[in-house]
Order: C-alpha cells, then structure tokens, then sequence
C-alpha cells in the first residue's frame, strides 16, 4: 500500500493482473500531466474482491480501475452509479466521493466512442453500425454508442436471447434491430467485434456481405498481430481495420480525468504502447 502519504495512491484490480497495460499508460499520464501519484496493480482473490476494494480506500487510495472479472462485483458494490454505469451493468472505475461513498463509472464506452470519432476520425451519427456479441462487453459500451445517434444499431449474437434482451434493455435510445449472424443482410457503415471469439483464435460465422469497400471494421480485442476478425474484415476488402488499443488507452484518460480532472494527450502514450508490442 501507500509508503508515501504525500503521493495520492491509484490502482487496477483484477485476477489475474500481471499482464495489465493499465500501470504503464497512468504511469505515463502522470508523467506527461505532473501530476503527483502512484498507480499499481492489485491481484485480488476471487473471492476477496469487496474486501480488497474497502481495504484500498480505508488506507486512503484515491481510485481503482476494475478489470476481469471484477467489473460487475464492482457495479454491486458501488453505493452510487452514473447512468453510464448503471444501464452497462459493470464498472471500470471506482473513487469515492466527499461523503466516502464508493462511486461506480463505467468509461470503457467513451473510451470506444473516442477512439473511432476522434483517433480514426470515424464518425458514427447517422450510420448503419453492426454489433457482433451480447456479452458484458458490449453492454458496457452501447450506451456511447446510441449516444452518437446512429442510424441503427444491429446486435448480432450467437445466443440471439441475448442479443433480444440488450435491445429491450436498451430500448427508446435509439433504433436496435437484435439477430443470430445468419439473419444478417446487406452491408454496413461500422462493424464493431465485441465476441470474445477471437480470444479463442475464432471468428463468428458471419456473411460477406455484411463488409463493403467503404466499411470501417472495428475489433475491441487487441493483439501485436491482426486479429482473427480484422483479418477477415480486410480479406473482404473492409476499408479499414482498427483494433481496441486506441479504446483501452482513450478509457484510462477517461477514468484519469475524472480522478484527477486533467485531461491528457493520450497520442504518446498509443504510440509507446503500440512500439511496445
Ligand atoms: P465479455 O465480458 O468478453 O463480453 P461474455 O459476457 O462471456 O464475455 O460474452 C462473450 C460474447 O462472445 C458473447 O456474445 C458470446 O456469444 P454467446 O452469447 O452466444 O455465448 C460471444 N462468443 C464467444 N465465443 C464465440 C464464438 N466462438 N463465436 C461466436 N461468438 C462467441
């Protein structure tokens, strides 16, 4: 814990935790921005979560991202949620506020949000945008997405109940169709891969069709190599293919900026992360 009462104390939690991008990046946010804070990583015993968090905060921790497979544990737990949070049912980042009450955010959206529209200068208002998987992770990100007011937003599972009940969940926020991958037809402005498939070296049985040559495909996974979805996408001659790296450095400025309300330049940090592979 904190050696050093007059350094503000940071942390990611998760099981495991060793392979964690997050130290890095903050580190390097607290270096670009000067501001005076550690930032580690705490591997938690699965079934020691909340106790891990209390003790955190009881020893005077500032802020802790929430990472696998915590991120729900992390929504219960918290006594107040943004809107963000609550309808994405999981939580990346915690602080507490002036009363100590644990807070829950979710930045994982914006983070996705940000590094389509601002890094890759993709926008996604009145697009057609598909969405592959119903998972945790793609619910912890739609509400960005709807928020930039495609044109529609098409959930496509392999379990299509799931995909049928984040639609309903997500409903009067915009227009979502939910179906399986067979059901797809004709092609789409934005593609965004949120199956845990490629974890797996798998790729979901999709259509060809569903790619054009002006098609932006878009996987949340990220790898030193192509991954499995964004290979496919260019063998469909997709117009690009972005992975999710830009997204896991744009969430981190997100949860840094409502720690420590300094927002920072998050170009470098990619950039290192990316010479690092
Ligand atoms: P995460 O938190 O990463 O989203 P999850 O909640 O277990 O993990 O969701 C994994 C998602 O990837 C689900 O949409 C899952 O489809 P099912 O709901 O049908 O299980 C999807 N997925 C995982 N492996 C897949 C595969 N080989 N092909 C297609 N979809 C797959």
């Amino acid at each position: 814990m904190n050696v050093n009462a007059d350094v503000d104390l940071y942390a990611v939690v998760g099981n495991p935790i060793s392979h964690s991008k997050s130290p890095k990046i903050h580190g390097e946010f607290a270096v670009q921005s000067a501001e005076n804070l550690e930032y580690m990583a705490i591997q938690a015993p699965v079934d020691e979560f909340s106790e891990s968090v209390n003790a955190f905060f009881d020893n005077g921790g500032k802020g802790l991202n929430i990472t696998v497979p915590f991120k729900e544990q992390a929504w219960s737990l918290s006594s107040q949620l943004s809107d963000r949070a609550r309808l994405a049912g999981a939580v990346n980042t915690l602080y507490q506020n002036e009363n100590g009450d644990i807070c829950g955010e979710n930045t994982d959206g914006i983070g996705l949000v940000r590094d389509l529209t601002v890094n890759h200068n993709v926008s996604l208002a009145d697009k057609r945008i598909l969405v592959l998987g119903a998972g945790g992770a793609v619910r912890g990100v739609l509400l960005p997405i709807l928020e930039e007011k495609p044109a529609s937003v098409t959930i496509a599972n392999r379990t299509v109940a799931k995909a049928e009940q984040l639609a309903a969940l997500f409903s009067g926020r915009g227009e979502l169709i939910a179906c399986g991958f067979d059901e797809l037809s004709g092609s789409f402005d934005v593609i965004i891969n949120g199956t845990s498939a490629s974890l797996q070296g798998d790729l979901p049985p999709l259509p060809e069709g569903i790619i054009n040559d002006t098609t932006i495909a878009y996987d949340m996974m990220y790898s030193a190599d192509k991954t499995v979805f964004n290979r496919w996408a260019e063998s469909c001659n997709a117009a690009c293919t972005f992975d999710g790296l830009g997204m896991l450095v744009e969430q981190a400025a997100e949860s840094f900026y409502i720690w420590r309300q300094v927002r920072v330049d998050t170009g470098p940090v990619l950039a290192m992360l990316r010479a690092f592979e």
